[in-house]
């Protein structure tokens, strides 16, 4: 009989994820992920930008000394934007973005807060997180990623989203 081959698994204990705060030595495995993970990754010198924001939340998620994912979000007046959520690949569909998205909620610590994000149209796992997380489709940027021309849905999570209306939405436009 054939003996069963033994697989090397790369999946981690979900158990074992940590979050925490984004630092600088972390740029060059996000940098990777980045790169695997979108078609048109943002450059180091973004995530420095991003990161050296004051009033910025950038987390990341950690398994056994490796990142394994990250989120970057802005404050810009008084509204939070979710500016990059990224998972690697071998460790998707594990929580992982709504686990960072909880630590963010939780560090902003403000029952009142809104928070907005683009994300392209085609992108239905991340569209459908983000429904789950309470955001809701408010308005389209037409054309807003230069690589390929897709429209962004513009989403945003405040107190009447997660009550299922957009009442206090900025401006919201045809999706
Ligand atoms: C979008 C992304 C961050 C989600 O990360 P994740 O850690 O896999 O998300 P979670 O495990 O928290 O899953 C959230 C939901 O998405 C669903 N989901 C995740 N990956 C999925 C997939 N490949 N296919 C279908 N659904 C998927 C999960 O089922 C879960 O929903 P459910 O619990 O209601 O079933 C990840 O897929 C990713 O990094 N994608 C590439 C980068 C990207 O598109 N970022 C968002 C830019 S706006």
């Amino acid at each position: 009989m054939a003996q069963r081959p033994i697989i090397e698994t790369e999946q981690p204990d979900p158990d074992a994820v940590e979050i925490r705060s984004l630092r600088y030595p972390d740029l060059p495995q996000v940098i990777g992920i980045e790169r695997r993970v979108f078609p048109t990754p943002w450059s180091l010198a973004m995530f420095v930008l991003e990161m050296s924001k004051q009033t910025g939340i950038c987390l990341a998620a950690v398994s056994e000394d490796r990142l394994v994912g990250y989120l970057i979000c802005s404050r810009y007046d008084t509204v939070w934007h979710v500016m990059n959520v990224a998972v690697d690949l071998v460790h998707q569909r594990r929580g992982l973005a709504s686990a960072l998205l909880a630590e963010l909620y939780a560090r902003v610590d403000d029952p009142a807060a809104r928070y907005t994000l683009e994300v392209r149209r085609s992108n239905a796992v991340a569209i459908h997180l983000y429904e789950r997380e309470g955001f809701r489709a408010a308005g389209t940027r037409r054309r807003y990623y230069q690589d390929n021309g897709e429209d962004a849905l513009v989403m945003w999570r405040t107190p009447a989203t997660l009550e299922g209306s957009l009442a206090d939405v900025p401006d919201p436009g045809p999706v």
